[in-house]
């Protein structure tokens, strides 16, 4: 893949086409515009950004497909505040649509979407997010249990396997032995998606078309594991006293006093596992690459956790996370496409167009952000970034009615994936690692332009991910440290 920093062919930007009412795009053709935001979408973000401002338009080839890309904390507020008629979601024609399948939350607009919407909260509110505790805290040790000390690890294959154990677990409650099957049907399902898949998905037209080939094939087993699952679950007669999202979806009533039907289960099953775990993995790897680059940032964390041992808060620990999900978003952009004309940023945007909020460029604007590339936790502790850091400047969970149903399960699996790990153990980074960033003038720390430093932002499908996986050595922590 590209590199986000490495020289590049310059993005030459041109003034909007004549009679356009959108934003100015860069001049670079089509094609390489494609092949540059496949490969490279921080890349195309950071260029845009810096020499048009925070508006823009990217139009694809051969697709004609245009984004009209926003970073004004402002203008993404008019847009997560618009009435959901005006601009709903266009994750309709994302690559991920005919996975997740018609019914599910992601893909459905208007009154269709809050009604699943609202079946789907429950589970996520509250005091049930404390009963997802343990669980967290289980999965992470019995993971850590197999990690060899001393060596390179590509931490991120190890986050994904906690995350997706858990949300198996919170979502269907299952014994361990039906989980194997369903974990490989998952895993299965992202193994399809190198280059090639996501080169075929941004050049392609938007499709509701079921996928075939590989991806067809896990599909097909995923669902034959879920349908059974789902009948299974409705013979059962003890769903009342169980406490799994299935269970507790199985039995919602709507409104109207309607039930999800078992096709409708299946879609929001599949989204739940699907932007449930990959993401929040994704995150809690980049938290550890940001914090073996930033050893004074690590030090200050593992000391609050020592303390909250003995009854400290976890102010920093939730710090380090926003910070990671600011400076890091997992998913960069999200869409919606309007239905009528729009006053937004400046501009009198047309009916039909996809108005994209860069959740990446949002969260590194120069007028919210001092220094907005590097990785600064102190920034969210007490009332250091002012008022300016709001929920239309810090926006890595999406907003408005369709922000992120799992935002607050996210968060707090997070902070005890963290915790738990970093009780025990202490995060470095691997020695090639340490010579490379000192000898290309980087050291470990905020450099960089844009990356900041540290391991290549990489695209993967809809995500971005560390590039090597965030590879780190675990030691244990010494004794002396956890009695300080
Ligand atoms: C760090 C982890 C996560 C990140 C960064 C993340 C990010 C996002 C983003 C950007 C959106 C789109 C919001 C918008 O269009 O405005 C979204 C939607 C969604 N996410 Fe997450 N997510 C995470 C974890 C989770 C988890 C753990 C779950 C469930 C267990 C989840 C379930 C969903 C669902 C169901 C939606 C669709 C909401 C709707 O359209 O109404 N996500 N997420």
């Amino acid at each position: 893949m590209a590199s986000t920093t490495a020289a590049q062919p310059t993005i030459e930007l041109g003034p909007a086409a004549p009679g356009s009412r959108l934003p100015p795009g860069p001049r670079l053709p089509s094609v390489a515009l494609t092949l540059a935001w496949a490969l490279a979408p921080t890349w195309v973000m950071d260029r845009c950004a810096q020499r048009l401002g925070e508006a823009f338009t990217l139009t694809f080839a051969p697709s004609g497909l245009q984004l009209v890309m926003l970073s004004d904390p402002d203008a993404v507020k008019t847009l997560f505040t618009a009435p959901p008629d005006v601009a709903p979601s266009a994750a309709g024609t994302s690559p991920l649509a005919p996975v997740v399948g018609r019914s599910s939350v992601l893909v459905l607009t208007g009154p269709e979407h809050m009604r699943q919407r609202k079946l789907l909260l429950p589970p996520f509110h509250g005091e049930r997010m404390r009963e997802y505790e343990d669980t967290i805290v289980q999965a992470t040790r019995r993971d850590m249990a197999g990690w060899t000390l001393g060596r390179p690890m590509r931490l991120q294959s190890h986050t994904r396997q906690i995350t997706l154990e858990v949300i198996l677990q919170a979502v269907f409650g299952v014994e361990a032995e039906r989980m194997d099957p369903l974990q490989q049907a998952i895993t299965a399902l992202f193994e399809p998606l190198g280059v090639t898949a996501t080169l075929r998905a941004v050049v392609s037209r938007p499709s509701m078309e079921r996928p075939t080939g590989a991806l067809g094939q896990a599909l097909d087993r995923l669902d034959a594991l879920i349908y059974s699952e789902i009948e299974r679950r409705r013979a059962q007669s003890d769903l009342e006293r169980r406490a799994d999202i299935l269970s507790l979806l199985a039995l919602a009533r709507d409104e109207d006093g309607l039930q999800m039907t078992d096709a409708e289960l299946r879609d929001e099953l599949v989204t739940l596992l699907l932007a449930g775990h990959e993401t929040t993995a994704t995150s809690v790897a980049w938290a550890i690459e940001r914090l073996v680059r930033h050893p004074h940032k690590l030090q200050r964390l593992l000391a609050e956790i020592d303390a909250a041992a003995d009854g400290g808060g976890d102010e920093y620990l939730t710090a380090v996370v926003n910070e990671t999900l600011r400076v890091r978003p997992v998913v960069p952009v999200v869409a919606r496409m309007l239905t009528q004309e729009l006053h937004v940023g400046g501009y009198r945007l047309p009916e039909g167009t996809r108005v994209v909020p860069s959740i990446y460029l949002t969260n590194r604007n120069p007028r919210v952000y001092e220094r907005p590339a590097e990785f600064l936790p102190e920034r969210f502790l007490g009332n250091a970034g002012g008022r300016a850091i709001n929920s239309f400047s810090w926006i890595p969970f999406g907003g408005g009615i369709r922000r992120c149903i799992g935002a607050s399960f996210a968060l707090l699996e997070m902070k005890v994936m963290l915790r738990t790990m970093l009780s025990e153990l202490e995060p470095r980074m691997p020695r090639a690692q340490r010579a490379l960033s000192v000898w290309s003038g980087r050291g470990g720390g905020d450099g960089g332009r844009g990356t900041g430093g540290g391991e290549r932002i990489a695209r993967r499908a809809i995500t971005l991910v560390p590039a090597r996986g965030a590879s780190v050595v675990w030691e244990r922590r010494r004794p002396s440290r956890s009695e300080g």
